[in-house]
Parts: C-alpha cells; sequence; structure tokens
C-alpha cells in the first residue's frame, strides 16, 4: 500500500477541500461576469484543480497546459519547457493558472511572462502549496491554500518519479525510497 511508504501526513484531504471550497467561493466574487480561463498546470493540477472549479459558481473555461521543469528526482533542473500549449487564444482574457506548488518559481514566472507577450487581459495564480523557501525568482502566488517548509512532498497531484500523485492527501516520504 502506498501508505507504507509516507513518513507523515501534512496535510490532510478534508484541509485541502475546505481550503479550495474557501478559495472557491473567493473567486465566485472576484470573477463573476468576468468568464475566466482557469489554465491548469499538467499533470500536478488536477485533483486541486477538480476539487476548486467544483466550488466556483460562476461561468470559467478550463483549459490545461503541460510544463516541464522535474525531469524525475526531487531537485528541479532549472529548465522550463513547454510540452503542451493552450488551444486557445488568451488575449484580452482574465488568465487564472492552477498549480499544485510553487518552489523555485521558475515554471509561473516564465508562464507569466509569455502570458504578458500574449497579451491576456490579466494573469492571476492560484497554487494549492507554495514552498517560499525553494523561491530563486521573484513570483508570488494571488491565492495560496497552504504554505509550507522546504520538504519534498507527494500526493494530491504531486509525484515522486511520476507516482504517488493519487494519494489523497499531502505528505512526505521517506528516505529509504529516495535511496532505493
Ligand atoms: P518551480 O518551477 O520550481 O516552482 O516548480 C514547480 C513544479 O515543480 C511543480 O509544479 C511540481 O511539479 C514540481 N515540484 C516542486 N516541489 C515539489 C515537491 O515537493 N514535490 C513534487 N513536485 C514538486
Ligand atoms: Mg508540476
Amino acid at each position: 500500500m502506498l501508505e507504507n511508504d509516507i513518513k507523515k501526513i501534512l496535510i490532510s484531504q478534508e484541509e485541502i477541500v475546505e481550503k479550495s471550497k474557501e478559495l472557491g467561493q473567493r473567486l465566485t466574487e472576484e470573477y463573476d461576469g468576468k468568464n475566466p480561463l482557469l489554465v491548469g498546470i499538467l499533470k500536478g493540477s488536477i485533483p486541486f484543480m477538480a476539487e476548486l472549479i467544483k466550488h466556483i459558481d460562476t461561468h470559467i473555461e478550463t483549459e490545461f497546459m503541460v510544463v516541464s521543469s522535474y525531469h524525475g528526482g526531487t531537485e528541479s533542473s532549472g529548465s522550463v519547457k513547454i510540452i503542451k500549449d493552450l488551444d486557445t487564444d488568451v488575449a484580452g482574457r482574465d488568465v487564472i493558472f492552477i498549480e499544485d506548488i510553487i518552489d523555485t518559481g521558475r515554471t509561473l514566472k516564465e508562464l507569466k511572462e509569455l502570458f504578458e507577450f500574449r497579451q491576456a487581459g490579466s494573469i492571476r495564480i492560484a497554487t494549492m502549496l507554495d514552498k517560499p523557501e525553494g523561491r530563486v525568482v521573484e513570483i508570488d502566488a494571488d491565492y495560496t491554500c497552504f504554505t509550507i517548509p522546504n520538504e519534498f512532498v507527494v500526493g494530491f497531484g504531486l509525484d515522486y518519479n511520476e507516482n504517488y500523485r493519487n494519494l489523497p492527501y499531502v505528505g512526505v516520504l521517506k528516505e529509504e525510497i529516495y535511496s532505493n
């Protein structure tokens, strides 16, 4: 069972659902009548985005991009690659990026610059987790559900070598898993 590989649970499913609900209500108020475009960054944002949008009670559209910064392992490689781009024109649109976690900040900084270049009407960032100690470039989320210490976490979309995304909570792996 996956649970056997987890050292500790950092954030429970209930806490994530509760925060997603609060954020969804806030976005409902702030974006009512604007038909914002929520851009999920695959694959990590899927469970959080799925939870979040259920609590947004006004019209939205969803899109997805595939971006890669980690190429396996637990350290950021420092280069951001767009593997799948949007199918939609973002000029004039109110864009909200949905992320699982902001660590170095490189992914979102580059995406934000790209969308400014594409003349999005407004750009905001909503993230489930923020690791401010990991930051190497200047970027902040507009909406953060949880701020966490500088630890490598898995679950609720977050992976270690593509595994553990399906855990229903955010947890820390046992050290022996990395050394295998
Ligand atoms: P950034 O460009 O360093 O901010 O990286 C953000 C991306 O790195 C996230 O979307 C995750 O895919 C990955 N990442 C950063 N920290 C973690 C972690 O603790 N566990 C799993 N993936 C992480
Ligand atoms: Mg990711």
